[in-house]
């Protein structure tokens, strides 16, 4: 295939069709997985998944190259993925985004350097730094009237640069759909001679479109990581990483801590889903997204003649993605938890992430206009039920404490549970993470204050929950009592 890949054609579906011609070729299997094309498949599954998706889970058999060593229709697709979306080299990725973005810090931040990131990062990425032994240095994100946690400014970037760290890293959309200013960061970061990696989890999308903000490879970042699964047509767990042509980047290293963090054993049925996925929009994404584009506005506009709802928008001139849709419904007299909660039991809605004051919705090529009419009627439906106003619960969270220990110290050290009280003037040993806003307020190797519990207490009073630690209620905490050596 390496010949051939000069080629490339995007109406080419090379692993798809390896794939579906070795499900097909008649042969006795004697390799994993153990039920041998859904022969050994338990009955009940096999009723609820039928058996095509059988036949096809297979391993990686001469025909249909190796994930980690690319010389055939793996390395066709993820050459014509790379093309798709703007890419130097793609890789696939059957371990999700998060597997992505852990190989990104393991390949560029070394035992003992530092990475630059927003303190509202995804939780790889903290786990990344707790496998590598790296520092974090956290950037606060903007947040916005509403609580909401915007991109971060390039300003902050320039900021926290001045620590010297190894890499930044960038969220970039957020959760919320808010693009960063990928093109200043990128070149604050090069001016120093360190990579931009940018988390796009809920990006993939951005490329096909020009009413998108600006991929991140465009806009100069060295890798990009996309969840093709969370927007576009791919199986959950199935993403890519992106790599800019000049990127800063030591190759080997990024190879060696990809197949570190996946499993030995990836799925081809998720594989194949990337390259159906990308087929799907190289040839006609740019319609489809045109559609959902259209779809997305019309539901706007009958959304925002419902009085008492508010659809909230970014601040103006803020990059961000027309097809993330979050709610706020405070004026109507629900939270984003009950909302959630009546849309669906009662009405036959189910969103994306419930907050305190808001509902976000992720809509995308796979919505129908059905769909969206019940969206819009589900949300004049719980309208019908508008009760007094819910006053605003806005509370700024503590700014974050600096390092004691890095995480890997905290975590590997010798930990132990307390009673929350006895846990203030400790070091963490965990990552605490209330919703909202989904930003950490205590990251293992931080010193546990007397602010930070109450604020959490608070948030839990107001209805928000505690993510990340392993006692959500928040009686006990985990403390560190040893640390392990830098
Ligand atoms: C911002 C962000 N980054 C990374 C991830 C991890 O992506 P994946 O689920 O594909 O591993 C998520 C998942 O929710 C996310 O929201």
């Amino acid at each position: 295939v390496s010949e051939s890949l000069d080629a490339l054609d995007p109406n080419q579906t090379p692993l798809l069709d390896a794939l579906a011609a070795a499900a097909q070729r008649p042969h006795a299997p004697f390799y994993t997985p153990g039920h041998k094309q859904g022969r050994g498949i338990s009955p009940r599954l096999a009723n609820v998944l039928g058996s095509a998706v059988f036949r096809a889970d297979l391993p990686e058999l001469p025909d249909l190259d190796n994930l980690f060593a690319p010389e055939g229709v793996i390395q066709a697709a993820q050459a014509l993925a790379a093309i798709a979306f703007g890419a130097d080299e793609t890789w696939f990725l059957a371990n999700g985004s998060t597997s992505g973005i852990q190989a990104a810090i393991l390949a560029t931040c070394p035992p003992g350097s530092s990475l630059l990131l927003p303190r509202n990062a995804h939780r790889c990425a903290i786990t990344a730094l707790i496998l590598s032994g790296a520092m974090p240095i956290f950037v606060s994100p903007t947040i916005d009237a509403d609580h909401i946690p915007l991109g971060v400014s390039a300003a902050a970037i320039a900021q926290g640069l001045t620590a010297q760290p190894a890499a930044v890293l960038m969220v970039s959309p957020t959760y919320h759909g808010v693009s960063s200013d990928g093109a200043a960061i990128a070149a604050l970061a090069h001016a120093q001679g360190i990579p931009l990696i940018v988390d796009e989890a809920h990006g993939a999308h951005f490329g096909f479109h020009p009413h998108f903000p600006q991929p991140a490879i465009a806009a100069g970042a060295d890798l990009a990581i996309q969840s093709i699964h969370k927007t576009l047509g791919a199986m959950t767990q199935a993403a890519m990483l992106h790599r800019h042509p000049n990127a800063r980047i030591d190759r080997d290293r990024l190879t060696e801590s990809l197949a570190m963090v996946q499993s030995s054993s990836p799925s081809y049925l998720l594989l194949a889903s990337l390259d159906a996925a990308r087929h799907q929009m190289a040839t006609d994404g740019y319609q489809l997204m045109d559609e959902t584009l259209a779809r997305v506005a019309r539901a706007r506009e009958h959304l925002a003649r419902i009085p008492g709802l508010r659809v909230w928008e970014p601040p103006a001139g803020t990059p961000s993605d027309p097809t993330r849709l979050t709610l706020d419904l405070r004026g109507l007299g629900f939270t984003g938890f009950e909302a959630d909660e009546w849309l669906h039991h009662h009405l036959g809605v189910t969103a994306e992430l419930p907050s305190l004051s808001h509902l976000t919705f992720i809509i995308s090529l796979g919505n129908t206009r059905d769909d969206m009419k019940q969206l819009v009627q589900g949300i004049q439906d719980l309208a019908q039920h508008r009760r007094p106003p819910i006053p605003t619960a806005i509370l700024p969270p503590p700014p974050p404490e600096v390092p004691i220990l890095s995480p890997r110290q905290a975590v590997f050290g010798r930990r132990r549970r307390l009673p929350v009280s006895e846990a203030i003037g400790q070091v963490c040993g965990e990552l605490i993470c209330p919703y909202p806003p989904g930003i950490p307020v205590l990251m293992p190797g931080e010193c546990i204050t007397a602010d930070a519990i109450a604020y959490l207490h608070q948030v839990q009073a107001l209805g928000g929950t505690i993510t990340g630690c392993a006692d959500p209620t928040l009686q006990t905490l985990s403390i560190v009592e040893e640390a392990i050596a830098p």
